[in-house]
């Protein structure tokens, strides 16, 4: 009989780290195979996670690939899958199919400078890319993370962001002024507009809510890169996962299959269905 596509795989969840408090809050699940069971991954993939009498999410695996003990999702509480698997707890088993979607392609950026800009959960498709970059700190050029949130409450991997700073320039901002903070106030794009980039020999990377990724893109184009310079992730609703069922089309295109990375020189002449 052929296999069954759509089966997951039984993964245990090893631990649970609490990333951002409140109705809307992530959570990061550190996810094993018992069995020995899992599957590598490449930086930009994701996996569907299913509740069992629940459903199925798309979630970008967050760990980096060099990473074989465990894969990481770091997961916002959205409706009603996203709830029950923050309901989970340590030990608990979830459903875990993939690896789903293409990849960064990091190893053509080596020599590079590179600049990587994220605001609330969208910090977890490009945390690998951050990652292997940083582990391999030799093959890069400058490397520069602006990141930001609502409020300082709402940063995730905040000892990991400031554990980054030496290899990494990092930029904090927090929507509005707070007592005690010292990075920037303001919108993640305003951030950016305050320390320019330069595009020489440089790829920028975003991700995160739509708004912020349309100013990001209008900024990075203001100071000089060229539309094969940026690359964003996208994140149509999804079902089958591997191309089959139509949900997530873009024009031509199956996100989950061709996508969700993308340069914004493919991007920008898509039909606008993401
Ligand atoms: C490629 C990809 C990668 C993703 N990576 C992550 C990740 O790393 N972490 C994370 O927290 N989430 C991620 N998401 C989003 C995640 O899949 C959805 O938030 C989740 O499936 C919602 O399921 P739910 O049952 O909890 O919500 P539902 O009860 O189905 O919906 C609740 C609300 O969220 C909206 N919604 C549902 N799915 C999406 C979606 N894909 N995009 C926008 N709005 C949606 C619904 O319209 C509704 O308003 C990713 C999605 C894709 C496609
Ligand atoms: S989710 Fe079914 S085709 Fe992409």
């Amino acid at each position: 009989m052929s296999k069954n596509i759509y089966l997951p795989k039984l993964a245990r969840i090893a631990g649970i780290k609490d990333e951002v408090p409140g109705a809307r809050g992530i959570k990061t699940f550190f996810v094993e195979f018992p069995d020995g069971d899992g599957f590598e991954h490449e930086c930009g993939q994701c996996a569907m996670i299913s509740v069992f009498g629940k459903g199925e999410s798309m979630i970008s695996i967050a760990s980096a690939p060099a990473v074989k003990e465990y894969k990481q999702f770091s997961i916002m509480r959205t409706g009603r899958v996203t709830t029950a698997i923050h309901d989970m707890k340590p030990g608990d088993i979830v459903g875990v199919r993939g690896p789903y979607g293409n990849k960064f392609p990091l190893e053509n950026w080596k020599g590079r400078n590179l600049v990587f800009i994220g605001g609330g959960v969208g910090l977890a498709p490009i945390w690998p890319v951050i990652q292997t970059a940083v582990a391999n700190r030799a093959d890069f050029g400058k490397i520069s993370v602006f990141y930001g949130a609502r409020t300082s409450r709402d940063i995730m991997y905040a000892e990991a962001l400031e554990a980054l700073r030496g290899a990494a320039d990092v930029h904090l901002s927090i929507d509005a002024p707070e007592e005690g903070w010292q990075g920037f106030c303001g919108f993640v794009p305003a951030n950016l507009l305050d320390k320019p980039q330069s595009p020489d020999n440089a790829v920028a990377v975003t991700c995160g809510p739509p708004i912020m990724i349309k100013f990001v893109i209008k900024n990075l184009i203001g100071m000089g890169f060229a539309d094969e310079q940026i690359y964003t992730t996208i994140e149509n609703k999804m079902k089958c996962g591997v191309g089959k069922c139509g949900r997530c089309n873009a024009g031509k295109d199956y996100v989950c299959v061709n996508g969700p990375v993308y340069s914004w020189a493919q991007l920008k002449d898509m039909p606008q269905e993401y």
